[in-house]
């Protein structure tokens, strides 16, 4: 008689767990798309990252509390009014301790000597984020570099950003420093912002605009095949109504990020660098990339160059900047090959 009611009480745990578990399912895999496809701000929230601010309270005037030195620190004012904050960051040859360097030391400098990188950083954080100020104390040996943060991030003007609003801003700073220097210009992107860079040269490429390279950090394809690498993506790509709730809105919502469209409209050296071992961005679709580019290409165009890294190297998404080899890879991409 007992061991029977103990029967059935086990069976009712185990029929209601089951209730919930099916409830769960239904509201991470079927609501949870659902939502995701009717919401646009969810959409560009997970693209762009920009409410992901790190550090907290950041000081973008005081760059050597986060150990940097050298860097000015101003906001420039877009043609649709939208301000922007920007960093330039004096190559080394260039940081005189003797003296100081006021505003007109730092617009002198970068008026003409040294080439300029302007920094197209990835989504989330801003012009602060630890990896991006060790990738400028790198480039600096060598370069000018200008970083600065798009509509949204950091303490540029908080307006929603979309793909033409970042490429619009992008396009700006490009204009802007050609207007300003003399110097060669390359342009740098990390991952989302290589897709920002790629648009942006193809646009200005149209008004006869072009860099002496494009240099593009762990790059994908387009953000149709990235969306569906994406680790987050992940636990959802296996359902039959992924591209319908999660691919196809984005398309139509123009986050698209067609980089391989892009690529063959830019006229100059390109070089590429991935790790073997990006979670963020698979390896993959940065040699899609690739080969689409070298696909296109006309031999005017200037060539487009390949650099892996190996997995057993730990560079993953963000810290290519701590290979050894990169400034000589860039000293050999810039001013080897790139003269055609
Ligand atoms: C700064 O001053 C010191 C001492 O006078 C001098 O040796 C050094 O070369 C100067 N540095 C620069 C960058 O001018
Ligand atoms: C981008 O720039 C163009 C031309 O300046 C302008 O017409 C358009 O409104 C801008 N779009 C966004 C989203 O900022
Ligand atoms: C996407 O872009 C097209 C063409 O530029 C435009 O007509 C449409 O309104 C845009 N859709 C959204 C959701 O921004």
């Amino acid at each position: 008689m007992f061991g029977f009611r103990k029967r059935r009480a086990v069976k009712r745990i185990i029929a209601n767990t089951l209730k919930l578990l099916l409830v769960i399912y239904i509201l991470i895999f079927v609501v949870g798309p659902l939502v995701y496809k009717y919401s646009y701000s969810l959409q560009r929230s997970v693209i762009f990252l920009n409410f992901v601010n790190i550090p907290p309270n950041p000081d973008y005037s005081d760059p050597p509390k986060y150990g940097i030195y050298g860097v000015r620190n101003f906001y420039l004012t877009t043609d649709d009014g939208i301000k922007l904050g920007v960093w330039q960051i004096l190559p080394n040859r260039l940081l005189n301790k003797n003296i100081t360097m006021d505003e007109n030391y730092y617009r002198k400098a970068l008026k003409n000597g040294q080439d300029v990188i302007i920094y197209n950083h990835g989504n989330s954080g801003n012009r602060i984020v630890a990896h991006r100020i060790e990738l400028y104390k790198v480039l600096r040996k060598n370069f000018h570099v200008i970083a600065y943060d798009y509509r949204s991030y950091g303490d540029s003007s908080n307006i929603e950003p979309s793909e033409v609003g970042v490429v619009n801003d992008s396009k700006f700073v490009c204009k802007w420093v050609r207007s300003v220097t003399s110097s060669n210009i390359f342009v740098w992107g990390h991952s989302l912002g290589t897709a920002i860079s790629t648009h942006t040269l193809a646009l200005l490429n149209a008004e006869n605009i072009v860099p002496t390279g494009l240099i593009l950090e762990s790059p994908f394809n387009n953000m149709r095949d990235e969306i569906s690498e994406h680790p987050f993506s992940k636990m959802f790509r296996h359902l039959p109504w992924f591209s319908y709730t999660i691919i196809e809105p984005m398309q139509e919502n123009n986050f698209t990020f067609q980089s391989d469209k892009h690529i063959t409209k830019v006229d100059c050296p390109i070089l590429i660098l991935h790790a073997k071992d990006d979670m963020i961005v698979p390896y993959y679709l940065g040699e899609k990339l690739y080969k689409t580019a070298v696909a296109n290409r006309l031999e005017t165009q200037g060539k487009v160059h390949f650099h892996s890294f190996d997995e057993n190297l730990n560079y993953g998404h963000k810290l290519i900047c701590r290979s050894p080899e990169l400034e000589d890879i860039l000293k050999q991409v810039t001013f080897d090959n790139f003269i055609m």
